[in-house]
C-alpha cells in the first residue's frame, strides 16, 4: 500500500494533478497495488481557507506519507502579501521542513516534439541529461539576509555535509547512466564555489568508475544551448540549479513536459517544473504531461519500480506519437486537445 498526499494547489494545479491521479488509479487497477490518495490544501488555496500557506496539518500529512504529489502554487491574488507569507516562501518552507535537499530535473527530448524546441532538431535530438540541484542550502537559505533603504544582502554558504550528500546522489545516478558528472560552480570568483568544488572532488574518490569534470556556470549556460548532448549528470548549487534547470527545460520544447523530484533521506515530493499559469487556469488548456511524468519519477525514486516509470513514459510517448497535442506543444494553426483529453489518451495507452 502506498500513501500519497496530493496537493493540487493553485492555478492549473488542480487540473494537472487530476490527470496524474487518473494515471495513478489506472496503474493501481492494472497492477493490483493499493494506492491511498489524501488531498491537502497548500499555497494560495490554503491561505484562502486557513489564513496560512502551509498549515501544520498539511505539513504533518506530508511527513507521514510515502510521497507527495504537488501541482503548483501562487498567483496574482497572493502576490501582494508580505515576503514571508508569499506562496514561494511556503514552497521553500516545505522543502526545508521535509529536508528535500536534492532536486532532480531530467532534460529529455521526446522525438515527437523535436520541432517544438526553439533549437534546431539536430542540436537537441538524443539529449538526455539529469540535473541535481541542491535545494535546501546556498543563497536561498543563508544568513544573514535582508535589505534596508540603502543595502540589500544575502549569504551564499555551504556546509560540507550539504555538498557531500548531493554529490553522492549525483555520482550514484551517474553510475546507472553514462557515468559522467559535471559539477557546475563559479570557483573563479566565489570562495563558496571553490569549497563546493573541493568537496565534490573528495567525494568523487569513492566513485572511480564515474568521470568528473567542472564547469563554470556562465559557460554551462552557453554549453547547454550549444551542445546539450555532452551532458549526462549535472550537479550544482541551489541558485545555479534554479537557473540552469529552466534553460535545460526549455530546450526540450515546453516546460509543460517536464517533471521534477525533490528528495531527501526520509521524504519526497514530486511536481511539474511549470508554475500555476493563472492566465489559463480552469480552462482545460493545461498540459498534464509534466505532472504525469512526475508520477513516473515517483515510481522510480520513492517506490523503486522503474518498470512502472518506463510504462508511464512509454504511454506518454505513444500518445504524442499519435499526434495529440495540448496548446503549449501544438504547432501554430494545429488543433489542440484539452487537459482531460490528453489525460484520457495517456490512461488508454497505459492499458488495463
Ligand atoms: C523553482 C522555482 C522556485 C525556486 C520559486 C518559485 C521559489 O523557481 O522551483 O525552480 O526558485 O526554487
Ligand atoms: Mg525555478
Amino acid at each position: 500500500m502506498y500513501k500519497i498526499v496530493s496537493i493540487p494547489g493553485d492555478g492549473i494545479g488542480p487540473e494537472v494533478v487530476a490527470g496524474a491521479v487518473a494515471v495513478l488509479k489506472q496503474l493501481s487497477t492494472k497492477h493490483g497495488f493499493e494506492i491511498v490518495i489524501e488531498e491537502h490544501p497548500f499555497g494560495g488555496a490554503s491561505y484562502d481557507l486557513h489564513g496560512e500557506m502551509l498549515t501544520e496539518k498539511t505539513l504533518e500529512a506530508c511527513k507521514q506519507c510515502d510521497a507527495v504529489l504537488l501541482g503548483a502554487v501562487g498567483g496574482p491574488k497572493w502576490e501582494k502579501l508580505p515576503h514571508e507569507h508569499k506562496p514561494e516562501a511556503a514552497l521553500l518552507n516545505i522543502r526545508k521542513e521535509l529536508e528535500l535537499f536534492a532536486n532532480l530535473r531530467p532534460a529529455k527530448v521526446y522525438d515527437a516534439l523535436l520541432e517544438a524546441s526553439s533549437l534546431k532538431a539536430e542540436v537537441i535530438r538524443g539529449t538526455d541529461f539529469l540535473v541535481f540541484r541542491e535545494l535546501t542550502g546556498g543563497i536561498y537559505f543563508g544568513q544573514p539576509r535582508g535589505y534596508d533603504d540603502n543595502r540589500g544582502w544575502n549569504t551564499m554558504v555551504y556546509e560540507r555535509y550539504e555538498v557531500e550528500r548531493i554529490a553522492r546522489l549525483a555520482f550514484e545516478a551517474a553510475q546507472k547512466r553514462d557515468k559522467k558528472v559535471i559539477s557546475i560552480d563559479k570557483a573563479n570568483v566565489l570562495e563558496v564555489s571553490q569549497f563546493w568544488r573541493n568537496v565534490v572532488h573528495e567525494v568523487h574518490k569513492d566513485y572511480p568508475d564515474v568521470e568528473l569534470s567542472d564547469m563554470y556556470v556562465d559557460n554551462a549556460a552557453m554549453q547547454i544551448v550549444r551542445n546539450p548532448k555532452q551532458f549526462d549528470v549535472i550537479v550544482t548549487s541551489n541558485l545555479f540549479g534554479d537557473i540552469l534547470s529552466d534553460i535545460a527545460g526549455m530546450i526540450t520544447g515546453s516546460l509543460g513536459m517536464l517533471p521534477s523530484a525533490s528528495i531527501g533521506k526520509h521524504h519526497a515530493l514530486y511536481e511539474p517544473i511549470h508554475g500555476s499559469a493563472p492566465d489559463i487556469a480552469g480552462q482545460g488548456k493545461a498540459n498534464p504531461i509534466a505532472t504525469i511524468a512526475s508520477v513516473a519519477m515517483m515510481f522510480e525514486y520513492s517506490f523503486c519500480m522503474p518498470d512502472i516509470a518506463t510504462e508511464i513514459y512509454q504511454a506518454i510517448e505513444a500518445t504524442l506519437a499519435s499526434g495529440l497535442r495540448t496548446a503549449d506543444i501544438a504547432n501554430p494553426g494545429e488543433l489542440s486537445v484539452s487537459t482531460t483529453e490528453m489525460t484520457e489518451a495517456i490512461v488508454r495507452h497505459l492499458g488495463a
